[in-house]
């Protein structure tokens, strides 16, 4: 499937949405690609990191609206389900390289991402209310969460677009860079990602996400977590890199 390209290197699967006539439109056959993607990124442990990145100066403009007509998804094994719910339990860190538009599913997917970056011309909106539909992917829970009700209100009621800073500031994406610069930048971070210790970040990932519980729960899910790491070989081999002044190797 030549519309999302794999690529398996340096501990990292970079998925790259390949459309770039129909601006990254997603089809059921991409959402398979993608659901399937991740199911072997998450049973191989060579690839440490899943890195999320569109072809052609955009990232995704969403469902495609044609696809969705004709074919609409039913069932609970719909191809884009399958990668919603791939999306939701992804346990390794998932990145994204944003630039150009991200529009519907394109910016809801942001949302399960760990990292997000973005070029300048970054433009993400979700206008499901413009098309009569509701909001997916978990967006109704996760955005209110993250940016407070009253901008998630009017990111999902009006449907407008925002550009990178406004992403930025409203804490959609950890960092803004120039389009030209923004390869570069991801392919610097997702490295440095895939060199630490995997079990660590899985548990780091697992802890964030986690369902919020009262700070004494966490204290307390964290602790038992912390004491567990101690005994580890990763942290075993951390600690001794640090004693013998040279890098760890995981
Ligand atoms: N589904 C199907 N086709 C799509 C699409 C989508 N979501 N988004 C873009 N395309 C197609 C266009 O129909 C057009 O096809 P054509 O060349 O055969 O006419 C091609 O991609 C290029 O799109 P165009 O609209 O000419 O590009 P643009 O740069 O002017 O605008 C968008 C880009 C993304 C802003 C605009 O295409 C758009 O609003 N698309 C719909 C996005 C959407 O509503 N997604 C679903 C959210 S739930």
């Amino acid at each position: 499937m030549t519309e999302i390209l794999t690529e398996i290197a340096g501990g990292v699967m970079t998925l790259t949405f390949n459309r770039p006539d129909k601006k990254n439109a997603l089809t059921a056959e991409m959402y398979a690609a993608l659901a399937d993607a991740f199911a072997t990124a998450e049973a191989d442990p060579a690839v440490r990191v899943i890195l999320l990145a569109g072809a052609g100066g955009v990232f995704t403009a969403g469902n495609d609206l044609q696809d969705f007509l004709a074919r609409p998804p039913s069932g609970d094994d719909a191809p884009v389900f399958r990668f919603l719910r791939a999306l939701v339990t992804a346990q390794k860190p998932l990145v994204a390289a944003v630039s150009g538009v991200a529009v519907g599913v394109g910016t809801t997917m942001l949302l399960h991402c760990d990292l997000v970056y973005a070029g300048d011309s970054a433009r993400l909106s979700m206008p499901f209310v413009n098309l009569a539909l509701v909001p997916e992917a978990g967006s109704s829970l996760l955005l209110p969460r993250l940016v407070g009700h009253q901008k998630a209100a009017e990111l999902l009621m009006f449907g407008e677009p925002i550009d990178a800073r406004t992403a930025r500031e409203i804490g959609l994406v950890a960092e803004v860079f120039p389009d030209a610069a923004l390869a570069g930048e991801v392919r610097a971070r997702v490295a440095k990602l895939a060199a630490k210790a995997p079990e660590a970040l899985r548990l780091t990932k697992q802890l964030m996400k986690a369902p919020k519980a009262t700070a004494a729960e966490q204290m307390a899910a964290e602790g038992a977590l912390f004491q567990q790491r101690l005994g580890s070989a990763e942290a075993r081999e951390a600690f001794t890199a640090f004693m013998e002044k040279r890098a760890p190797r995981f």
